[in-house]
C-alpha cells in the first residue's frame, strides 16, 4: 500500500510517498525558513500564504517516482498539532485530491508522524522503547509500549527545546532557525559559562524558560561588543545545558522503565552534541536520518500507514486540530 503524506502544520510545505509504512519511496520538503527568517520566528499568516502556493508543486515533486496521483492507494495529512491556518490549508488540498480521485485519505497527528520517521530507518527500534521527541513547539518523553500505544513520561512546561534554540540564537545574531547555525557555533567554543540546567533532578519534565532568561541576562551584562567576541562560548554553553538536560531525563525514563532502548526524533534530534551523550549512555540509541527528523512527507505517510490500520479516515468536515496529543 502506497500513501502520499502531506505536512503543512508549521513552517515546512512537504510531501512524501512510502510503501507499506516502513519502505521510502519519496520525501519533498519547501522549508519557509528564508521568508520567517526576518521576522525571527513563524508568522502565521505567511505561512499559510506559502503552503498554499508550494503544495501543489511539491506534491508534483513527490509523485514523479511513482508517476503520478494513480500510483498512490491513499492519501494522509497531518490534522495537528500545528497552527490553525497552515493545517487547514493542508487538509482541505488532501480532502479535495482524495475526492477528485477517489482514494481514502487518512488523518494523522504530527507527533506520531515524528515518531513514525524511526520506521523509516534501516532497522528500527523494536517497541517497547523510551522515545524523546524535541522540536520547535513540542518537547516530550514517552514510553513506546507498541506501535500506537504511547505513554506521555513528561513533557515542558513552558518552551520547547528547539525554541529554546531559536531564541538562544536569536539573542546571539544568528537567523531563524536557530538551531543549526547555534550548533555549528558551539562546534567551536567552550563551555565557559555556567548556565543553569532547569529541573535537572525533579522528574521527568522539562523547562527551558529560565535557560533562556539565564542567557539573556548574560548577554545584557556582557554588552554587544563581548557578547559578539564571545558568541561561540555562549552558544556552547547553552547547548551544553540543553542538551544536557535532554539526555540526562531521556537516559533516566530508560533506567526508570527498564527500557534498553532509546529513540530521539523532531528537528532537535539533529543535533550533534545531543546524540553524542545519550550515545555514551547505557541504551541502544536511534535517531532517524537528519532528513526525517524535521518536518517532512514521508513521516506523515508512515504514520498514516498506522492511522488507515485503526480506521483514523479523514472526514470530510474535519476541523484541525491545532493543540491534538498523543499518550
Ligand atoms: O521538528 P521540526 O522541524 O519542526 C517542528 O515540529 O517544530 O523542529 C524544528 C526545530 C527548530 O526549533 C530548530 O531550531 C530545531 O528544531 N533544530 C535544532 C537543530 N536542527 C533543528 N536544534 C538544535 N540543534 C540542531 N542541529
Ligand atoms: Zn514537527
Amino acid at each position: 500500500m502506497k500513501i502520499l503524506g502531506l505536512e503543512t502544520s508549521c513552517d515546512e510545505t512537504a510531501a512524501g510517498v512510502v510503501e507499506d509504512g516502513v519502505r521510502l519511496i519519496s520525501n519533498v520538503v519547501a522549508s519557509q525558513a528564508r521568508l520567517h527568517a526576518p521576522y525571527g520566528g513563524v508568522v502565521p499568516e505567511l505561512a499559510s500564504r506559502e503552503h498554499e502556493v508550494n503544495l501543489l508543486p511539491v506534491t508534483e515533486a513527490a509523485l514523479e517516482p511513482v508517476g503520478g496521483l494513480r500510483g498512490v492507494d491513499a492519501l494522509a495529512v497531518t490534522v495537528g498539532p500545528g497552527l490553525q491556518g497552515s493545517l487547514l490549508v493542508g487538509m482541505t488540498f488532501a480532502k479535495a485530491v482524495a475526492h477528485a480521485a477517489g482514494l481514502p485519505a487518512y488523518a494523522v497527528n504530527h507527533l506520531e508522524g515524528h515518531l513514525a520517521a524511526l520506521r523509516l530507518m534501516d532497522g528500527p527500534p523494536e517497541p517497547p522503547f523510551a522515545a524523546l521527541l524535541a522540536t520547535g513547539g513540542h518537547t516530550a518523553l514517552y514510553d513506546v509500549v507498541g506501535w500506537g500505544d504511547y505513554r506521555l513520561l513528561g513533557e515542558t512546561r513552558d518552551d520547547a527545546a528547539g525554541e529554546a534554540f531559536d531564541k538562544v540564537a536569536r539573542l546571539l545574531g544568528m537567523p531563524y532557525p536557530g538551531g543549526p547555525p547555534l550548533e555549528r557555533a558551539a562546534a567551536g567554543g567552550a563551555t565557559a559559562f555556567e548556565f543553569p540546567r532547569p529541573m535537572l533532578g525533579r522528574g521527568l519534565s522539562f523547562s527551558f524558560a529560565g535557560l533562556k532568561t539565564a542567557v539573556a541576562l548574560k548577554v545584557k551584562e556582557l554588552g554587544e561588543e563581548e557578547t559578539a567576541r564571545r558568541r561561540a562560548d555562549l552558544a556552547a554553553s547553552f547547548q551544553e545545558a540543553a542538551v544536557g538536560v535532554l539526555a540526562a531525563k531521556a537516559l533516566r525514563a530508560c533506567e526508570e522503565l527498564g527500557r534498553e532502548r532509546l529513540a530521539v526524533v523532531g528537528g532537535v534530534a539533529a543535533n550533534r552534541r545531543l546524540r553524542e551523550i545519550i550515545a555514551a549512555g547505557d541504551v541502544e540509541p536511534y535517531w532517524p536520518p537528519a532528513e526525517l527528523c524535521g518536518d517532512n512527507g514521508a513521516m506523515v505517510a508512515a504514520a498514516g500507514f498506522m492511522a488507515a490500520a485503526r480506521g483514523e479516515v479523514l472526514d470530510e468536515a474535519a476541523d484541525p486540530a491545532p493543540s491534538a496529543a498523543i499518550g
